[in-house]
């Protein structure tokens, strides 16, 4: 059975108090916190361990590759890909998407089309328009409702022969949405184009099936799965990792070098050029073997039912506006409360112990959207509770109250 009691005590940074309350980490949706497994990995291997990967023939640095492989390969049966060779380590979901943007990129031409969304992060929008700069490729934009959901008649009539590539996140920063990722796939394949999936918002609280989904990349960040910060993934389909050159040339990535000719290295290693973050690669595996442990199911649920509660009792508060209403959204709360600037409310929460987020979240085309300078969003993990929403609703309310 799924207890997050029981799950908070093997997180040390819950237990703690600031300004002298007991923590209430809500800004989850920004980072995780971390397992006390994960902590002691790095530690172990700072302590013991640490030695260059793919390098050395002596004893340390074999033992660092396979514990670097090794959780490559937990990676790989998590969001069950088809073989290793196809989960790169990156620095993180941005550095996954300029990856694709800047290689596959490579692969397109003048007037091919990309198609992202209105309620994509900063990320999943900058690296397009450079892209779409330097290939002189067209940039287009799904829609979305005031429910803050993806207008999917638009995008159908969005999708031609000229879009090569589909980039959506599966779950919203701020808006908390669920984006029907698997029609959009669909969608998308039937005009030939390719799939990225932004999964830093669902990797977390969503089981991930890259095949099932049948996405051509999906990327993540380890630290919002409970891993190290400086650490994420891209999958990705061999066919297209093949065919793509590599983002950045150096040592690891390469089979030969010499002034005349260079060749490249196989995957994954063509795109992994320089020593990467080993310890933070390493202990990412063991926050997916944490994670392996918990019902992945039960969590969703919970995560559900505590975004579902808290949202009821924030609509119930005079003046307060939720940001992103779909019926179909987990783990986060965005909102507004009248006349009352986000910051104000976000830094009387902190003085109660309370830790959100509070300004545009990286997505200042739904700010626009939706006319607001900034939300407050509260976003949660399975280790937080219903208690905790509680405590949040009366802080919540002594703020507005001394701000109105
Ligand atoms: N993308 C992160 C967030 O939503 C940083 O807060």
């Amino acid at each position: 059975m799924f207890d997050p009691k029981e799950i908070r005590k093997e997180f040390p940074t819950l237990n703690q108090e600031v300004y002298g309350k007991p923590l209430i980490y809500f800004d989850n949706g920004a980072t995780s916190q971390k397992p006390k497994v994960v902590i002691d990995k790095i530690q172990q291997y700072y302590l013991k361990d640490n030695s260059n990967i793919h390098r050395g023939v002596h004893y340390l640095s074999q033992l660092a590759t396979e514990q670097y492989e090794e959780a490559r390969k937990t990676i790989q049966q998590y969001i069950n890909a088809e073989t290793n060779a196809q989960v790169l380590f990156t620095k993180g979901t941005t550095d996954s998407i300029n990856l694709v943007a800047f290689s596959f990129g490579e692969l397109l031409n003048e007037g091919d089309e990309i198609i992202i969304s209105a309620m994509e992060h900063h990320s999943n929008i900058v690296p397009w328009q450079m892209l779409c700069e330097r290939k002189k490729c067209v940039l287009k934009v799904i829609p979305i409702n005031q429910q803050g959901e993806l207008l999917i008649d638009a995008y159908k009539k969005l999708l031609s022969d000229k879009t090569k590539l589909v980039s959506v996140t599966h779950i919203s920063n701020t808006l908390g949405t669920i984006n029907p990722i698997k029609e959009i796939i669909r969608l998308a394949h039937s005009k030939g184009a390719k799939v990225l999936i932004d999964g830093a918002q669902s990797i977390q609280h969503l089981k991930i099936d890259v095949q099932d989904l049948d996405c051509d990349f999906f990327a993540f960040s380890g630290h919002k799965v409970f891993g190290p910060t400086g650490v994420g993934i891209l999958y990705g389909k061999k066919e297209l990792l093949d065919a793509m050159p590599p983002y950045q040339g150096g040592g690891d990535m390469i089979e030969k070098v010499s002034f005349e000719l260079t060749t490249y290295n196989e995957l994954p290693h063509k795109f992994e050029a320089g020593t990467p973050h080993i310890a933070g690669g390493i202990a990412l595996g063991t926050a997916f073997e944490f994670l392996k442990t918990l019902d992945l199911d039960a969590i969703s649920k919970y995560e559900r039912e505590l975004q579902e509660y808290a949202q009821e009792k924030i609509e119930a508060i005079e003046g307060a506006r939720i940001i992103g209403k779909s019926q179909n959204k987990t783990s986060v709360v965005s909102f507004v409360i009248d006349s009352i600037h986000p910051f104000d409310i976000g830094t009387l929460l902190d003085k109660q112990g309370i830790a959100v987020r509070t300004g545009h979240h990286c997505t200042q085309p739904i700010m626009d959207f939706y006319n607001i300078p900034g939300t407050i969003r509260a976003s949660f993990a399975f280790y937080n509770t219903f208690e905790e929403v509680d405590v949040f609703i009366k802080a919540l309310n002594r703020s507005i109250s001394m701000l109105k």
